[in-house]
């Protein structure tokens, strides 16, 4: 087989078949197909696309280019959940223990945060000694025995995915729903999970601009799951102003704690019960969405979601006496209101703009190598729809010193737009995908 005749094959707007695939991804993965030649093929296929079996056999072919994780050890059914990724996404941190109180296991592989959107493992790094770094015996004797597990994806996991995505990053050829589904889709299934629900986000901080891609992708992505032999349900969901109120690591980490005391609602907690029904409807926990909701609910009431926190922050060699003490997680320096320069009402806040004043407060990695400050960011006293007077705080940035603090303050308080009516607000859950 010559990778010069499936490229031009693809480029010609034809059907690559198993074998090629197969052929591609092993020889990409192992060393033996070169650089250009991938690329050349990547961006053949996205102008070209690929059918519904070309997806899928590519997804296969790269959950298998290393090592898959076997959770048959664990007893029940096991859950994952996977966000394409927002700014102020600090679901997981509240979702996973929520559900793991219900008495469904959640394995969770996760990653660090890039650019405007952060990641579930830096903002865990908010507990002193917290660690994702888990041997598989200690991923999988964990989730059996505290209901949940995070850990770092590990080298071996998904090797073709980690080579090709840093390809298509610097080739123009992220955008691409066969190329998305492929990388997101063999991921989680070489994860392990037998439930899979994908957290779509659609907007102006997420991914997916707009809700119509948002759906395609969402669409494939649960095809691609059921083809795989995978409960796999998608929820669309808005990200056009930053999720919740925090936006920072440690910030987050308050605030889902928040949550799981029961002091925090709003879109952040309807998200999670939308996520955790799916989770505990596709487990066979609970017979309906509604009963779902009740038993995630009073898990939250009675404590034990909170608990199972703690529990899980132990588990991973972290201090869980910061789940009941926010005092014990990193606190910035400096803390200044960004006041509101007019009277009305927040008609919107840039959610992706408002991600990179977290970056460049020294939250966020503009590189891959970048250091993170855990405890930057801001706190929203205002979202969209909320009256506003004029001077009232709009924010409150947490900074390392006086000069990051001012600057962000300036910044923030620009990616909010007022007008003089109440705006019309689109529902946190667009649509769910089953
Ligand atoms: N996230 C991924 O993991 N892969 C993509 O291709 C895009 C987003």
């Amino acid at each position: 087989m010559q990778m010069t005749d499936i490229i031009a094959r693809k480029r010609d707007g034809g059907e690559l078949s198993r074998e090629e695939i197969q052929f591609f991804i092993e020889g990409y993965t192992r060393g033996s197909i070169p650089d250009y030649q991938a690329s050349a093929l990547l961006m053949a296929i996205v102008w070209r696309g690929m059918t519904r079996r070309e997806t899928l056999d590519l997804t296969l072919a790269m959950m298998h280019s290393g090592e898959t994780l076997d959770l048959s050890s664990i007893s029940g059914v096991k859950a994952d959940k996977h966000s394409t990724g927002g700014v102020g996404d600090k679901t997981s941190l509240a979702l996973l223990p929520m559900v793991a109180a219900q008495g469904v296991h959640m394995a969770k592989m996760s990653g660090r945060g890039l650019g405007h959107t952060g990641g579930t493992i830096d903002k865990l790094e908010s507990f002193p000694g917290f660690s994702c770094a888990l041997s598989d015996e200690a991923f999988l004797s964990q989730v059996q025995r505290v209901g949940f597990a995070i850990a770092g994806q590990t080298a071996d996991l998904d090797p073709a995915d980690k080579k090709l995505y840093a390809l298509r990053d610097v080739t123009g050829t992220v955008s691409s729903i066969p190329l998305i589904v492929s990388s997101i889709m063999s991921k989680k299934l070489a994860a392990g999970a037998d439930v899979i629900v994908l957290d779509v986000k659609c907007g102006d901080g997420a991914f997916m601009k707009t809700e119509s891609d948002a759906r395609t992708l969402a669409g494939e992505m649960v095809e691609i799951g059921k083809l795989a032999g995978r409960r796999t349900v998608a929820c669309i969901t808005g990200m056009d102003q930053p999720l919740g109120r925090a936006v920072g690591n440690a910030l987050e980490v308050k605030e889902a704690m928040a949550l799981l005391r029961g002091d925090f609602g709003g879109d952040l907690l309807e998200l999670c019960l939308t996520l955790g029904s799916c989770i505990l409807t596709e487990s066979g926990a609970a017979a309906s969405d509604g009963e779902a909701r009740l038993k995630l609910e009073r898990g939250i009431a009675d404590g034990s979601a909170l608990a199972k926190l703690a529990e899980f922050v132990a588990a991973q060699g972290g201090d869980a006496r910061a789940v009941y003490d926010a005092s014990l997680l990193p606190s910035a320096p400096v803390t200044v209101p960004v006041p509101s320069p007019a009277d009305g009402y927040v008609s919107a806040i840039a959610a992706e703009r408002s991600g990179l004043v977290s970056m460049h407060l020294g939250g966020g990695r503009a590189t891959k190598d970048s250091e993170i400050d855990l405890s930057v960011g801001f706190v929203l006293n205002k979202k969209s729809g909320d009256a506003v007077k004029k001077g009232e705080s709009l924010a409150i940035v947490h900074a390392r010193d006086a000069e990051s603090a001012a600057r962000a303050a300036r910044d923030l308080a620009d990616c909010f737009s007022f007008s003089d009516a109440r705006p019309e607000l689109k529902p946190i859950i667009r649509d769910i995908i089953r």
